[in-house]
């Protein structure tokens, strides 16, 4: 899908239908469609965010009339979800336009200009890969309208939004590819690639390298896999002095079948294909830093294999090495995500970050507390936490801290090794948070489970059914604004 994104001061011929804003207070805009408040509530439309009014007309474009809310409430967040709402309302037209003549300020034209694009061009995301016929609901170019002593900062804030909403649907169509077709070693090609055109330096590691350097945890889950296993690492340097060193570790499960501990042939294992939505997130935000002018260094590690039963599948009892020495008895095979990313924190935590971050659809449980609205986030510094939940509600991507009980972490200790793999049957969030701090080496440490919103079964907004690859905004605008955790 690639859209044009443009700013004009009207609509351009070609656009078949214009979305005008209505708040729901205050004036209703007049200028395109002369129906006034009583008139628009009568057909009940009450300018509420997601709800639109759609006016065809014989002799031109389309008018949707998009509700946004309370002027009081209008912010970065109703603007996208709106927008959203605009794209779904006019999902057969190709060339849309929207009215954004009513933003009085630069700040508010640029943040309107990037949510607006966000939310329309996220909102149009289909996964098309196994699809042939025709696209029906192909989007090829979007206009915002500004008034004219905005349309500077409004293409700015487009742009952005542009380069924002590419990455989380590049993102998505990783996470949507079956897990047959996307292996670790296709994965990896599609990061060289990918990196290559965004400014990053891609370095993967082949299981001989993995053996070597001693990476017994992804090895370990890669056991019962004919796939090889694959550790993609992605290095983004900014121009000048660094402001700051972000470690970012994701788990790249191409398919969870549980391995030995095998899960059974229901709902959320069908949906296995997507547990590398934590390293997908991290691919995709990296690719926006260059763009986006982030000036901190970033690392990311993607730890990638599938976790199979077979003969030559990790057992339940089997103790893993991973890369700095620890052992880990496996007592389920399926709490595998910590395992792969043990080694990566081990990687980061040897390169001297100055914070550790994990992204990973790691527990059910998180699943279980939080629903889909929302990502469990665990740290071990305040100003840690604080800078994730700032990046969540900036993007609109939630997350909602749990406690690292430090009581709980006795629960993962192991009579014959470092660690077992699985704490008691409560607190399952809590006890991969305490695990996966074990391997932060001290370091500021920081943790997104994003279990329950990577994916979604029917179009909700600018997510889109199928994977919502959360987290992607979320930590492109958390790497431009990390500062060093005290
Ligand atoms: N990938 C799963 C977690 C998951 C479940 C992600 C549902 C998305 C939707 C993870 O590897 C897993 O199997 N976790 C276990 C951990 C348990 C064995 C300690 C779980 O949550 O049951
Ligand atoms: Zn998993
Ligand atoms: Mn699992």
């Amino acid at each position: 899908m690639d859209v044009t994104v443009d700013v004009a001061r009207a609509a351009p011929d070609g656009a078949s239908a214009i979305g005008v804003p209505v708040a729901a207070d205050g004036g209703v805009p007049r200028e395109r469609v002369d129906l006034d408040r009583a008139t628009l509530e009568a057909s009940g439309f009450g300018a509420t965010v997601g709800e639109t009014l759609v006016l065809p007309r014989a002799d031109g474009p389309t008018i949707i009339e998009i509700g946004v809310g309370t002027r009081a409430e209008l912010g970065p967040a109703a603007i996208r979800d709106a927008a959203a709402a605009f794209a779904r309302a006019a999902v057969r037209h190709a060339d849309l336009a929207i009215d954004l003549t009513g933003v009085a300020s630069e700040v508010e034209a640029r943040v309107a200009g990037q949510a607006v694009v966000e939310g329309v061009l996220m909102a149009r995301y289909r996964y098309r890969a196994f699809i042939d016929r025709p696209n029906e609901e192909h989007l090829a170019r979007l206009t915002l309208i500004a008034p004219s002593n905005r349309g500077r900062a409004m293409a700015t804030g487009a742009q952005r939004g542009a380069i924002a909403a590419r990455a989380v649907n590049t993102a998505r169509d990783l996470c949507n590819a079956p897990a047959t077709h996307l292996t670790a070693r296709r994965y990896a090609d599609l990061a060289e690639r990918l990196g290559a055109e965004s400014g990053l330096e891609v370095e993967v590691f082949d299981e001989k390298q993995l053996a070597k350097l001693g990476c017994g945890g992804l090895l370990g889950v890669n056991a019962g896999s004919a796939e090889p296993a694959r550790m993609i690492k992605l290095t983004y340097t900014p121009p000048g002095r660094p402001r700051g060193n972000l470690h970012l570790v994701g788990k790249g499960i191409m398919y969870d079948a549980g391995g030995i501990s095998l899960k059974p042939s229901d709902a959320m294992h069908a949906a296995m294909k997507l547990d590398m939505s934590g390293s997908a997130a991290i691919l995709g935000a990296m690719t926006t830093l260059r763009d986006l002018g982030c000036r901190t260094a970033v690392t990311g590690w993607l730890m990638c294999t599938d976790n199979m039963p077979s003969g030559t599948a990790t057992r339940l009892g089997d103790v893993l090495t991973t890369h700095s020495g620890r052992t880990i008895e496996v007592i389920n095979a399926d709490a595998e995500g910590r395992l792969v990313m043990a080694d990566g924190m081990d990687m980061a935590a040897e390169e001297g970050a100055d914070a550790i971050v994990t992204v990973a659809t790691l527990t059910g449980a998180a699943m279980r507390t939080f629903g889909s609205a929302m990502a469990a986030m665990l740290a071990n510094r305040p100003a840690l936490a604080e800078q994730l939940r700032a990046a969540g509600s900036a993007t609109d991507e939630q997350v909602w801290e749990l406690p690292l009980i430090r009581r709980y972490r006795r629960q993962i200790d192991s009579a014959i090794a470092d660690l077992k793999n699985m704490g008691g049957e409560n607190a399952g969030t809590i006890t991969a948070g305490l695990f996966l701090e074990e391997f932060a080496g001290g370091i500021p440490f920081g943790h997104l489970d994003i279990c329950g919103p990577m994916m979604t079964d029917t179009d909700d907004s600018w997510r889109s059914i199928g994977a919502t690859a959360f987290g992607t905004r979320l930590l492109a605008d958390f790497a431009i604004n990390f500062r060093r955790p005290a």
